[in-house]
């Protein structure tokens, strides 16, 4: 069976395609950053239009690639939130017109969950296992037990670590989005050359960063000329410590030895050799491929599957849910 996955919950436009349960897939993507880099940040009117101007051409894009045409497709998902409220709805209105003029069954998916489970879309990964979700907008630890089951373990309580790489990035003049920039200007940087405070330290499973931000704001004020690669590693060090120390503390606690990791700031390559050191220690560090860290449609396709096998189709009246809420209505909790 072809599903189609379609997510436009901020600034990426994407429709994928696999035909379940084989594992090959097709993926269009379209990006934003040119249209909001002039702004330093996503203007959400502006990202709708775009999705709005894109959508389509994805779909048909990714039908042409699969060589299959619209009628060939057996289930659609989407993305109904966490995001952008008029990114969202024109994903999530896509789909079900589609589903609809198709007559196939439609699955609204959360992002963040999608997130949670991208790397299986690849990886055999038996449950039950630990999950740390860092993008852009959500920082969180998930003790997930199965394909709908789930602990929320601990997440942040101010900037998402995708946000700190941001503000960091602005910070030190690196454009928009910021974080493979500042991952860049680390290379060959001293990542013990400034000691920047690590929020909420401890093993305790919540997260902050907004403190972070702006003690690189000071530093940088006190000290214009400090070497950037210095800076920028000791800044990426600062954020990435804390990630891995209570990652590993909460797989810990719970006694799971599978870590998988999700989320745009998994792409980072500091986060992946930290994190992947623990596998001496007896861990099994799961990392998605990069296009699968970033935000992506096989990921919706993929959890979208999944739901439908676990509990059937989403009802067309579907909402939207613009804040990260896993209790949502006609969703998984
Ligand atoms: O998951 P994602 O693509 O979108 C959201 O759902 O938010 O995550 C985007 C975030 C951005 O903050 C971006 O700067 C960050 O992921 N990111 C990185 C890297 N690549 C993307 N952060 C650190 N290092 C990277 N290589
Ligand atoms: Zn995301």
């Amino acid at each position: 069976m072809w599903i189609l996955g379609i997510e436009t919950s901020c600034d990426e436009t994407a429709a994928a395609l696999f035909n379940a349960p084989a594992p090959s897939f097709t993926e269009k993507v379209a990006r934003q950053f040119a249209t909001h880099a002039p702004y330093r940040g996503v203007v959400p009117e502006l990202a709708s239009r775009c999705h709005l101007e894109t959508i389509s051409r994805l779909v048909h894009a990714a039908c042409a690639d699969a060589g299959i045409g619209p009628a060939d497709i057996g289930l659609v998902a989407a993305t109904s939130g966490p995001g952008l409220a008029g990114a969202l709805i024109v994903g999530l209105s896509y789909a079900k017109a589609l589903a609809l003029a198709l007559n196939r069954p439609f699955v609204a998916v959360n992002h963040i969950e999608a997130h949670m489970y991208a790397a299986a879309a690849e990886t055999d990964i038996p449950f039950p296992f630990l999950a740390l979700v860092v993008s852009g907008g959500h920082t969180l630890l998930a003790d997930i037990h199965d394909v709908s089951s789930f602990d929320i373990l601990g997440r942040t309580r101010d900037d998402a670590a995708g946000e700190a790489f941001d503000k960091g990035a602005a910070v030190l003049g690196l454009g928009f989005p910021g974080g493979q920039a500042l991952e860049e200007a680390a290379k060959g940087g001293n990542p013990k050359a400034v000691p920047f405070p690590r929020g909420m330290a401890g093993d305790a499973p919540d997260f902050s960063f907004s403190g972070l931000k702006t003690a690189l704001l000071y530093f940088m004020q006190r000290t214009p000329n400090a070497p950037l690669a210095d800076v920028a590693a000791s800044y990426q060090e600062a954020i990435v410590d804390v990630l891995v120390r209570k990652t590993i503390a909460a797989a810990t606690r719970r006694g799971r030895s599978s870590i998988v990791v999700g989320g745009g700031v998994a792409a980072n390559g500091r986060l992946r050799a930290l994190l992947q050191a623990h596998g001496k220690h007896g861990f099994r560090i799961v990392f998605p491929s990069v296009a699968l860290c970033t935000d992506n449609a096989r990921m919706i396709a993929h959890r979208g599957l999944a739901l439908f096998d676990a509990r059937g189709a989403s009802p067309l009246d579907a909402d939207i849910f613009p804040a990260l809420n896993f209790r949502y209505k006609d969703g998984i909790s």
